[in-house]
This record gives structure tokens, sequence and C-alpha cells, in this order.
């Protein structure tokens, strides 16, 4: 069970849309919290609020089978919305959730007649705050505008990938009076096949299903990045999508995400696993010199390139640590990667062909022990940028 007073390093304590939730965590709408007690166990383990699944007038009865992997940290899956009905979550699931200490966040999808069905139930049960997840942009605003004239709790709006423009999208939200922000739902349509049985693994309508855990991470992260960049003011924004660690919850808050929803990493590794989740944020933090996530928060966003850096990398590598034991492991992963055959290891010497090196920068996010590191050069006059490069080349081609 999470302890706060196990915590020793940042205090990962954060306020969202009013409350002081125990950690950033955020147990995103799903399997995790089908009931009152996947909640609990989310509010346990330390998340510091939980979704319910999502809940609509009629119980979700869904195809077989519904879950696969893609990879070791992505999952695949056509689930539908929760599989009870909404008077159980009015009745049971929302109240015995709030008793036991959780901070509930209803989630109610996906039509603005369902919104009107269920969004003041969600309040009386003793919700906390709601969040809205439809299909289109165009059921969400009003959903949003429904919402908002007849509930008094704060209203997040989950936002999709798949959309056109969730980034305006949220500045829409936004105008509409939302309270928070969510970005982003699962990706898809995808696909898995089944090689053994050759076909779809998942049995949906279609055999498609939806794309979730640290494939989609990159994707919600620059979304993420975007709606912060554009709302300067906004602390009430939380990333779903591929948070496996502390260390991808750190970068989303330095994209400028204040909480980091979590489904996949609970799936695979337990829900208990965010415990460790929280300790090592606490830890993290406070080793890289923060001292709270509102200090971590946004710290990225002034550092994005104003344009393109064109230029070399200083390469550094230290093969032995200070007590004189091995840094650099000779896995070889280095050489491996380079595509351009720059890079030769001969233990304890480590050399890089200048005439071959394009400064990809891949070998350094190999290295698994940090034996090999790199500093940006500064740009010279010599170095051409992409622009320079693009216009020499039109004049030569017109
Ligand atoms: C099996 C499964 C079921 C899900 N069901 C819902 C749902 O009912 N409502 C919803 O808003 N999101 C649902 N999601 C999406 C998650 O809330 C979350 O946004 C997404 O999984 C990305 O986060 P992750 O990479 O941490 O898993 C579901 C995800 C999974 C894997």
């Amino acid at each position: 069970m999470f302890q706060k007073e196990n915590l020793k390093g940042a205090d990962i304590s954060i306020d969202f849309c009013g409350y002081k939730l125990q950690s950033p965590y955020i147990l995103s709408s799903g399997p995790l919290t089908y009931g009152a007690e996947g909640m609990i166990k989310g509010h346990q383990a330390g998340c510091g609020a939980v979704v319910t699944k999502t809940i609509r007038r009629a119980a979700a009865v869904n195809p077989v089978h519904h879950m696969g992997t893609v990879n070791q940290d992505s999952l695949i899956n056509c689930e539908k919305w929760a599989d009870s009905d909404r008077e159980e979550w009015y009745t049971k699931e929302i109240p015995e959730a709030v008793k036991a200490g959780c901070i509930v966040i209803a989630s109610v999808g996906h039509t603005l007649i369902e919104a009107q069905e269920n969004v003041k139930e969600v309040e009386k049960a003793g919700a906390h705050m709601i969040e809205l997840v439809s299909y289109t942009e165009d059921t969400l605003l009003p959903m949003l505008d429904y919402t908002k004239a007849n509930v008094k709790i704060p209203v997040i709006c989950k936002l999709s990938g798949n959309w056109p423009d969730p980034v305006g999208t949220a500045a829409r939200c936004l105008e509409h009076g939302a309270d928070g922000i969510c970005a982003i739902d699962s990706i898809g349509p995808t696909l898995k096949i089944d090689i053994e049985k050759a076909r779809p693994e998942m049995m949906s309508g279609d055999g498609f299903g939806w794309m979730t855990g640290g494939a989609m991470r990159p994707i919600a992260m620059r979304i993420n990045a975007q709606i912060a960049g554009n709302h300067p003011d906004l602390t009430n924004l939380y990333a779903s999508g591929g948070v496996m660690s502390a260390d991808h919850a750190i970068e989303y808050m330095m994209a400028g995400a204040m909480g980091a929803g979590i489904c996949t990493v609970g799936i695979l590794k337990g829900v208990e696993h965010v415990e460790k989740m929280c300790y090592d944020l606490s830890n993290r933090l406070k080793e890289l010199g923060y001292n709270s996530i509102r200090e971590v928060n946004r710290a990225a966003l002034p550092n994005f390139p104003k344009k393109e850096h064109v230029s070399k990398l200083d390469f550094s590598f230290v093969p032995f640590k200070e007590d004189g034991k091995k840094k650099c492991i000779s896995c070889g992963k280095c050489e491996t990667v380079c595509c351009y055959d720059a890079r030769t290891l001969a233990f304890p010497e480590m050399r890089v062909d200048p005439d071959r090196c394009r400064y990809c920068g891949l070998c350094l996010d190999v290295c698994p022990t940090g034996a090999l590191t790199a500093e940006l050069a500064p740009q010279t006059e010599e170095d051409l940028t992409l622009e320079e490069v693009s216009r020499k080349f039109n004049e030569s081609v017109n």
C-alpha cells in the first residue's frame, strides 16, 4: 500500500481541478476501473484519482477475444464501455469508491442524450469530477455545454489523437468551459493478425482494435506539448498514452501535463506497480533537481528549438567508473545501430570516423550505461541549415 511517508525525494502531490491528489497518476478509464474494487486497488497503490470505466445507457457486451499484446509494452483492444448497468455505478460502484477515499472521475460517453441521462446522476452519486468522452468533436462539445450547465463538479474533456485536430479541439473545449483536458485516448483503428489462425486477433465487427501503451506515447506527448504551449495558464491537463515508468511521467510533465494517466502499465504489471512508480517518481525528480511537480511542469517547453539546429555532436566516452569498474560493458549496441559504420569499439578505446558519422545521435540512445554521451556542438557559419540547403537546391533546379 502506498504511504506518502515513504517518499524519499520530491513531493509528488498535485492540485488538479481544485482537488489535492496524492500523486499525479490517474488510473485511466479501462478494465482496471471496472468497478469500485478495481478503483480502490488503484487508490491504495498510490493513484491520485481514478476514472470509472465509461458509463453509457446500456451495459456493454464485449466480443471474445478483445485484448492482446502488440509488443512488450503495447496492447490492442476492442473492449467497449462499462459492462455493468449505469444504476449500479450510481448506487454502488461510485459511492463505495468515494467512501474508500478515492478521488473519483466519472467517465460519461458517448452521446449528448447519454450525457443528459448520466451526468447529474454521477454527481449525485458522489463523483468528484466528470470526464466526457465521445467519438467526434461535434458530439463532445454539445455534451460539454449540457454538462457545464447542469452540474457543479469540474468537467474534463478526453480528446482523441485520431481526430483531425485534437489541439484545436482542446482550445474549443476550453472556450466552452471545460475545467480540464485529458490527451489522448487510444490510437486506431489498428490491426493484429494471428498468424497461426490466419485471422485478426481482435474479434470486433471488423477485426480492428485500438492501440495503447508505449507505442502511442510519442504521439500523445506531441499533442500534450502543443496543447500546453498554446495555453500557458492551463494546469488541469493530464496526459494519457504510454506512461510505463516514472521517467515517462516526468517527460509528460516537462512537456506541460500536470497529471499522468495510466492504464496499459497497470494491466501488464498489475496495478500494485503504481506504488513503485510513486517512489521512483519522487526519487527521480529529486535527482534531476526538482522539489515538486509544480517545478518540473512545463520545464521543457522553453527549450524547444526555434529553428533547425545543424552542427555536430561532441562525443564523450567514459570507459571506467570512478571506482575503476567498467562503465562501458562492451555490448556493442553503439556499433550495431550505426548505419554508416562510423563507430568502432576496441575497449577501452572508442573511435568515431568523422568522415562517416552523420551525427544522428542513435548510438547515444542505445548505450545502456551512459558511458557514451554527447553535447550539441554550437552551430557555426559553415553549417548549412535545411532552409539554406533547400534554397540552394531550389535555385539549382529552377
Ligand atoms: C482494454 C482497454 C479498455 C479501455 N476502455 C476505455 C473506456 O472505456 N473509456 C475510455 O475513455 N478509455 C478507455 N481506454 C483508454 C485508456 O483510458 C487510455 O486512454 C489509453 O489506454 C492510453 O493510456 P495507456 O497507454 O496508459 O494505456 C481503454 C484502454 C484499454 C487498454
